[in-house]
């Protein structure tokens, strides 16, 4: 019986360090050994944001034994790995740099194959590790970092619908939090304001809401918030402004995903209709449940990852480095670290707002 693969998996192209170790089973359904995942947040909150220095030196202190952790859980021992494969971009190049680097040396001390992997490419994969999915489905990426609407055609095969011109989604809610006085990232916090907060108080701006297909903007809403919060007295106008910036946030993606589900349908003939949502924010209730519904309402199955495998993880960094290994896709161990690294190379133009992403 042929062994099935061993990955290891590594990612620190932010703020988490982590390390995953992922097989599959006779019927090629991934199996996660060890998912180790930790967080920076308490190093980078008196700052109100990421740090990169602080950030590259946390991942440092804590690659060794992150990953030696992931191996001793998984039950397995490190002669058994088949292929390492790092996150080498998109990302913050003092932190790729060293779970690239600690991956690709790693990989040759176990003398095995280094597999480099675009971080965008293993959220659009994520699903995958434990859900039975099909090729094509629209994927809605919604995270700290990146805001966009994927294609997922096959390995490799990605067509980007849409994408933030400006702020990523998590980065308006955490940004917005930061103004109403919590502590980062307090993005999960505005929904839990909102429920004692009156929706329509404050009329907030829709950046391209009207034009640019299912392109998303946040700047701008931003920007108003700030006006708004410095005339703020009471804290029922805190809520007020927590639940006016939910609600529009909420009108804005169902207007754009509407749109993704319109484009995604004209450019693939489907047998099923698939939505899967990742991303930090595809934790807020509301956004799931509006975005439930709208599915519901379009024939669309609606996915959404737990929150482990939503969020940044190792897990689904292997999961890419499993199909790879596959296809006996390998990288040498010269491959850059890619700060900049879209998974669709075209660059779009979009009409109207004028703007080249
Ligand atoms: O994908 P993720 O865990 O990590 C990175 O992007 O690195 O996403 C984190 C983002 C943060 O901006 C956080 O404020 C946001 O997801 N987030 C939320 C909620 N929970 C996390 N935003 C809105 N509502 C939530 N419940
Ligand atoms: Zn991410």
């Amino acid at each position: 019986m042929n062994k099935k693969p061993l990955i290891l998996g590594i990612e620190s192209s932010c703020d988490e360090t982590a390390a995953s170790i992922i097989t599959e089973n006779k019927q090629g359904i991934p199996i996660i050994l060890s998912n180790i995942i930790s967080s920076q947040v308490e190093v980078h909150k008196e700052f109100g944001g990421v740090v990169p220095e602080l950030a590259a030196r946390s991942h440092i202190e804590k690659i060794d034994w992150i990953v030696e952790k992931a191996i001793n859980e998984s039950g397995r021992k490190i002669e058994e790995i088949d292929a390492v494969a790092s996150t080498a971009g998109p990302g913050l190049i003092v932190c790729l740099s060293v779970g690239l680097s600690f991956g690709k040396a790693f990989a040759t001390a176990i003398d095995k194959p280094f597999i480099a992997v675009n971080h965008l490419e293993g959220h659009a994969l994520s699903p995958k590790l434990n859900s039975k999915l099909n090729f094509p489905y629209l994927f809605l990426l919604i995270s700290g970092g990146h805001s966009q609407f994927l294609s997922v055609n096959g390995l490799g095969k990605y067509k980007r619908l849409g994408t933030t011109i400006d702020d990523a989604l998590g980065e308006a809610f955490d940004k917005t939090a930061k103004l109403l006085g919590i502590d980062f990232p307090g993005g999960s916090q505005i929904e839990i304001l909102a429920e004692k907060g009156n929706s329509e108080k404050y009329n907030l701006p829709k950046p391209i809401f009207n034009k640019g297909g299912c392109n998303l903007s946040f700047a701008g809403l931003k920007t108003s918030i700030l006006k708004i919060s410095k005339t703020i007295k009471t804290e029922q106008e805190k809520f007020d402004l927590a639940a006016s910036f939910q609600k529009t946030i909420e009108e804005i993606l169902y207007k754009k995903t509407k749109i993704a589900f319109s484009e995604f349908e004209k450019q693939n003939n489907l047998k099923e209709k698939i939505f899967v949502v990742a991303g930090g924010v595809a934790a807020n209730k509301k956004i799931r449940s509006m975005l439930i519904k709208l599915c519901k309402e379009n024939n669309y199955q609606s996915i959404f990852p737990p929150i482990e495998l939503c969020g940044d993880n190792a897990a689904m960094i292997a999961m890419v480095g499993l199909e790879k290994f596959k296809l006996k896709q390998f990288n040498n161990l010269d491959h850059p670290a890619k700060p900049r690294w879209p998974l669709d190379e075209d660059a779009i133009f979009l009409k109207g707002a004028g703007v080249q992403l």
